[in-house]
């Protein structure tokens, strides 16, 4: 049921084109590593047939050397609100810009990662994609738009690549050999890892050892400490790094939905690589029941021939289809348009999987090692009449009782880590959970000795139920490990204070650490507090430097492309 879409034609082969030699450059843009990890997934293939293979993460990719690369593969996820992920936005800009060279033929694909539950679904890739066709590229395979559930598809599209390459090389054989072609490909892939490697596609069941509320009563948050063990799974991570969570759908959800749709929950229905699985527990832990998408809506349109969802899923009517959508569950659509008696078997499998949760782990590893700790919210809300539940952070509240055992793996991010360089100093903007990696950091930090001064920005609601491991703080800050805190409680006191208030009551010293090379680093909230934080962080920098707003605006985008300005936000 993945919405796996080629939208783009491929362009056949230039018929007799001259043998080019066998080189390929892989680019990624991540904001999580999924590209990453396929960008590398690729390259391995492509060296496999011979290939010699660069690859690079976009920022770190010299844009001037554009013109010498041979053969260009892109992986690319989309951000927010349709925008490239940070560690892309550099070469993105390079790309649409006036600067951008003609690229003569040179052959290239597109692989795009993203959410079909968002409304510009894959845009940053499509954007490249076509950008690269209008500089003279030669797309050699249709790009793919991959959603959530990306293996298969991602999987595909490197099928297309290679076979396109094949291809070519078929066709260019009737003339001169190709220069530099490598050894045979067998043995590369041959070395089979021993033991079992966990990862996404492969979950370790980590078992619960603690659950706690982080906040005290009366506090209007509910915050999850939760600490699993990795013992035994040979996974290692690094502060700065998420772990991905699948969690179980709310039960009394499911069973309303059973009895919205009037199934069966016994009845065996397909689902995917865990083959027949009763219908109550296939909707608990294989299928999205929370979330409804475009294509899903489409697809049941056909399915039931509801002239009414026909109607809704029609040309011309998306702004209505989004306001639809907003808010709403597979509750509120088998309701709204009377789909009751539509077939499980049939019907279920239009789900997506699952998706994973993804949330920045709050260890440092050399603290405990074996463990790894989150920080999660709960999250519950009111839409369209019903009390809405976060499926991963409901799961964790309250059914992840100490014995528990949860499906997880790492997710690398190599947007998110700590200076190699004990001694430079680092800034740590983490209002509400946003905090969780800063424990992290200062755990390694204490564990390393790392002399580099540290300072810390951390705000929620009350001062007195809301203060994330406020112990933790004060310990590290006896003992030298922080070096200064500034804290802002927003509903202490009448006028809101946020972070970003205390970052600008600052300003002289936290400038000066800019200047003495400080890292910044900013985790939480995207679309409100990480927005207002760049905002300050801009000012702060106009002011105290004495500088133009663009010129601020350069300076840290400077250190945004030196790596000194780092973000995880959701
Ligand atoms: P509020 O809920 O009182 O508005 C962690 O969630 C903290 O971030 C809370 O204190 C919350 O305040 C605050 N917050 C909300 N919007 C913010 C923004 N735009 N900038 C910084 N902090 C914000």
């Amino acid at each position: 049921p993945q919405a796996a879409a080629a939208l783009a034609e491929a362009q056949p082969a230039a018929p007799a084109a001259p043998a080019l030699p066998k080189e390929a450059t892989v680019l990624y843009g991540s904001q999580t590593g999924n590209s990453k990890k396929l960008a590398n997934r690729l390259a391995e293939r492509l060296k496999g047939q011979g290939y010699e293979v660069t690859v690079s993460a976009m920022n770190d990719f010299k844009p001037n050397t554009l013109k010498k690369v041979v053969r260009l593969f892109i992986v690319v996820s989309t951000h927010g609100e349709g925008d490239p992920p940070d560690n892309a936005l550099g070469f993105y800009e390079f790309l649409h810009s006036k600067r951008a060279p003609q690229l003569d033929g040179m052959p290239f694909a597109v692989l795009a990662l993203g959410d079909t539950s968002y409304e510009k679904f894959c845009q940053t890739g499509k954007d490249f994609d076509k950008r690269l066709e209008e500089l003279g590229g030669r797309r050699i395979a249709p790009r793919v738009d991959c959603d959530v559930d990306f293996e298969d598809a991602a999987n595909g599209w490197m099928d297309s690549v290679l076979a396109a390459l094949a291809g070519e090389e078929a066709a260019a054989s009737a003339g001169p050999a190709p220069a530099g072609a490598g050894p045979a490909a067998a043995a590369v892939s041959a070395a089979a890892p021993a033991a079992i490697e966990y990862s996404r596609s492969n979950p370790f069941r980590a078992a619960v050892l603690e659950n706690l509320n982080l906040n005290g009563r009366g506090s209007a948050r509910e915050t999850r400490h939760l600490e699993l063990s990795l013992e035994g799974s040979g996974l290692t991570y690094e502060p700065g790094d998420a772990l991905g969570i699948y969690p179980e759908n709310h039960p009394q959800l499911v069973e309303e939905l059973i009895e919205a749709a009037g199934w069966r929950s016994d009845e065996l229905v397909p689902a995917g690589k865990d083959g027949e699985l009763p219908l109550r527990e296939a909707l608990s832990r294989h299928y999205e029941i929370t979330q409804l998408t475009k294509p899903l809506l489409q697809q049941a349109a056909e399915l039931t021939g509801s002239s009414k969802l026909k109607e809704l899923t029609a040309p011309g009517q998306e702004q209505a289809l989004r306001e639809y959508i907003a808010g709403r569950d597979l509750v509120d659509l088998i309701r709204g348009f009377d789909l009751k008696g539509v077939p499980a078997k049939t019907f279920v499998p239009l789900l997506r999987k699952i998706p994973p949760r993804l949330y920045s782990i709050a260890s440092s590893p050399k603290a405990y090692p074996d463990e790894v700790h989150l920080t999660i919210r709960k999250v519950v809300y009111e839409a369209h009449g019903r009390t809405r539940y976060g499926v991963c952070s409901t799961y964790v509240a309250e059914r992840a009782e100490p014995g528990t055992e949860i499906p997880v793996f790492i997710q690398q991010n190599e947007n998110f880590r700590l200076p190699s360089d004990p001694d430079t100093p680092i800034i740590m903007i983490g209002p509400g959970t946003g905090v969780a990696p800063f424990r992290a950091f200062l755990g390694e930090r204490e564990e390393t000795g790392a002399s580099g001064k540290t300072w810390l920005f951390y705000g929620d609601q009350h001062f007195l139920t809301d203060f994330l491991y406020q112990v933790e703080w004060q310990r590290w800050l006896k003992e030298g490990v922080l070096t200064r805190m500034d804290v802002a409680f927003s509903r202490d006191q009448e006028q809101k204070i946020y972070v970003q208030h205390r970052m600008l009551e600052q300003a002289k010293e936290l400038y000066a650490w800019l200047e003495e090379g400080a890292v910044v680093y900013v985790c939480g909230d995207e679309s409100r507090m990480a927005h207002d934080v760049h905002a300050a962080l801009e000012t702060i920098i106009r002011r105290e430097g004495g500088l133009s707003e663009e010129a601020a605006a350069e300076y840290l985008k400077r250190m945004q492309q030196e790596r000194r300005y780092q973000r995880d936000v959701y």
